[in-house]
């Protein structure tokens, strides 16, 4: 397994900010899949959702992970919110790191992108409605990829951020005594 940190949670749970901010602590670079497949294939994920569609893009995020699989190693990678839901991708984030899901209520996303057009699952007539139900489907499977869960609707950046880096303490602690014995 290789020592990468995975940031894992629904749209708007957090994730790129969190991450940003734990690269410049931890001083490890950041990627973020959508960034990654937006320069890849010159296009939002807007685009590519109305040009080519939700399973081509899923398609890519697929391949986004083996590609860092090949390269990445000590870096914080944040995964869209879909991505964690297609099967096969769940080994492959094993195969990444350690896995954080950043937990957030539907209040909280909705409170966040109530004003956001750049999340084509988001724009229909009833987004509250939609964010309820794809986090009830969605839910479950994020903790079943997770190492560590954190509930971070009522937290800090500060403090998601300490608790993110005690888990990793305890999971280094749990790894060295692997390699000892
Ligand atoms: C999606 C989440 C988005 C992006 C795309 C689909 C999803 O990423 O990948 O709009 O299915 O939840 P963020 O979680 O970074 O917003």
């Amino acid at each position: 397994m290789k020592d990468n940190i995975i940031l894992i949670g629904f749209m708007g749970s957090g994730k790129t900010s969190v991450g940003i901010r734990l690269s410049y602590q931890l001083k490890r670079t950041m990627i973020d899949t959508d960034k990654w497949i937006e320069q890849r294939q010159k296009r939002t994920v807007s685009e590519i959702f109305a040009q080519s569609g939700e399973e081509s893009f899923r398609s890519m995020e697929t391949d986004c992970l083996k590609e860092l699989i090949r390269q990445a190693d000590r870096q914080i990678i944040s995964v869209g919110g879909g991505l964690p839901m297609r099967k096969e991708n769940h080994a492959l984030l094993k195969e990444l790191g350690t896995v954080f899901y950043l937990r957030v209520t539907p209040k909280t996303v909705y409170e966040r992108l109530k004003a956001d057009t750049t999340r084509p699952l988001l724009q229909v007539e009833d987004p509250e409605g939609r964010i309820r139900t794809l986090l009830k489907q969605r839910a479950p499977v994020y903790e079943a990829c997770a190492d560590v869960v954190l509930d971070v609707s009522e937290l800090s950046f500060d403090e998601i951020l300490e608790q993110i880096e005690e888990e990793l303490k305890k999971h280094e602690t749990i790894s060295d005594q692997r390699t000892e014995s």
